[in-house]
């Protein structure tokens, strides 16, 4: 089967989150599996970009209301991710150093979502599924339904992945001669509380709708930033499919960003290799406890819960344990955690930034990780912590609930319900313990690492989804 992807973000070409690390990997598996699988997203200015070789397939002009913009598909010539790339160059809007962020983010999306269109509709072969991840893909279903351009397209299957339904990219109907041309009789499907929503356009108009994870899809249609009721609407078409990890780049015995591989067999040794490399770095204790925060600050990740539990912690354990956070996001969270510094020196530390080698060293190196979300469609750091023997604290929801069973169940990991400072801390107090349990963390640690939680078993469900759309083309 042809299978197009199409995306803001791909590992490792560009990346902000976790839909990198899904649109990088699920791609190579389905290419495995015998299907010919193409991934297409913006021409970044990445250092990806800049160290590669791409030829350019394709080129042609697009429309966005009265702008103009060339075009150019170029495909990167070696094949080296296991599948197509193509990057959509569109200097005016996409020669940036970032992904998103900018004011003419709408307009940017939008043309790329054009111009991709305007290259698969001129090849001579239509693909068998066309699969938009979040709402940067997503008036990509509604255009291949309705624009009279193409029209070839009417009878292509489409389904949206929603990695994130908290971002919609909604904007104006002042906006709408942007879209190309299309019957007016149809506008109402473009609208969402009186705006164009384009995640919601691509619920309404995709064939399939599927979500990163089932618990996910389960609470979407409770609360999901004023879509629920949509989501309600369209159950009939829709699947939670919880994410698999790329195994080839996050395994323990073969990372080459780790001080020391290691498997089951050494893992004790492994690790603690690694803790005292990290522990180096970052001028913490390797004889206590390391609990690790990686991720986006953001309210949403429960970013905001790591200043205060990260103090009370320390301080109910008379600094008996280390904390370390790696990452970014919002700047008073970034500065409440970076003042805790000063008064906790020895027993934890910061890194703000992203960085993706120290990022396997601390799931290495780590004896907890801390994922206090409160919204995690997935979640793919609490799998890429149980593959390196570390054990997630996580809050129940999401695909974290789907992934992560609590010790008292005898599960892997530790669990909480609420979004609350006090919550985390008793979490980490049941860890502590855990960690004085050496038969039980020992127990625990293996059941993480001895897990399958690789692309090759789930991607079979991402093909059978695409495989009963592609049936029901054929019924009607
Ligand atoms: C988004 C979600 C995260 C999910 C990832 C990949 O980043 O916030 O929970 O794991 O997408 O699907």
């Amino acid at each position: 089967m042809e299978i197009f992807h199409i995306s803001a973000e791909c590992y490792p070409v560009a990346k902000v989150g976790g839909l990198a690390d899904v649109v990088g990997a699920l791609p190579k598996y389905q290419n495995n599996a015998g299907h010919q699988v193409r991934v297409v997203m913006p021409c970044y200015n990445t250092k990806f970009k800049n160290e590669n070789s791409f030829e350019c397939v394709h080129w042609g002009h697009v429309k966005l209301g009265d702008f103009n913009f060339a075009f150019n598909v170029l495909k990167e010539v070696t094949d080296k991710l296991g599948f197509e790339l193509y990057l959509i160059e569109i200097p005016d809007l996409f020669d940036r150093k970032d992904v998103y962020g900018y004011e003419d983010d709408i307009e940017r999306f939008l043309t790329f979502q054009i111009a991709t269109l305007d290259w698969i509709n001129g090849r001579n072969e239509l693909p068998d599924v066309i699969n938009c991840h979040d709402h940067h893909t997503g008036l990509i279903p509604f255009m291949m339904t309705y624009c009279y351009k193409y029209y070839k397209f009417k009878n292509t299957p489409s389904m949206i992945t929603i990695h994130n339904g908290l971002y919609q990219g909604q904007f104006g109907f002042d906006k709408l001669y942007y879209l190309p041309e299309f019957d007016l009789a149809h506008v109402r499907v473009l609208d969402w509380n009186n705006c164009i929503n384009s995640l919601a356009v691509a619920i309404k108009c995709a064939w399939a709708v599927t979500t990163v994870s089932p618990n996910y899809l389960n609470e979407i249609n409770i609360s999901a930033k004023g879509l629920e009721s949509l989501f309600n609407m369209v159950r009939y078409k829709s699947r939670g499919i919880l994410n698999g990890i790329d195994v080839e780049v996050w395994d323990p015995a073969h990372d080459k960003m780790l001080e020391k591989n290691y498997s089951t067999a050494d893992y004790k040794a492994g690790k603690q290799a690694n803790k005292v490399k990290l522990c180096t770095l970052f001028n913490l204790d390797p004889t206590k406890p390391l609990f690790s925060f990686i991720g986006r600050l953001l309210e949403e990740k429960g970013g905001d819960l790591l200043p205060g539990s990260s103090a009370q912690a320390l301080q109910e354990n008379y600094q008996q344990i280390n904390i370390l956070i790696l990452g970014s996001g919002d700047t008073e969270i970034e500065n409440q955690l970076n003042s805790l510094r000063q008064n906790f020196e020895g027993n934890y530390n910061t890194f703000i930034g992203y960085n993706e080698e120290l990022a396997h060293l601390i799931y290495a190196a780590s004896d907890f990780i801390l994922m206090p979300s409160r919204v995690e469609p997935c979640g793919l750091n609490q799998m890429y912590a149980l593959r390196y023997g570390t054990i997630p604290i996580v809050r129940r929801t999401g695909g974290l609930k789907d992934t992560v069973i609590d010790i008292g169940d005898n599960g892997n990991g530790i669990c909480h319900n609420q979004s609350t400072i006090s919550d985390v801390c008793y979490s980490i107090q049941r860890a502590v313990q855990l960690y004085e349990d050496k038969e039980q963390l020992d127990s625990v640690r293996l059941k993480g690492m001895n897990t399958d939680h690789s692309w090759e078993r789930v991607c079979q469900e991402y093909i059978e989804t695409y495989q009963l759309i592609i049936n029901n083309k054929n019924e009607n």
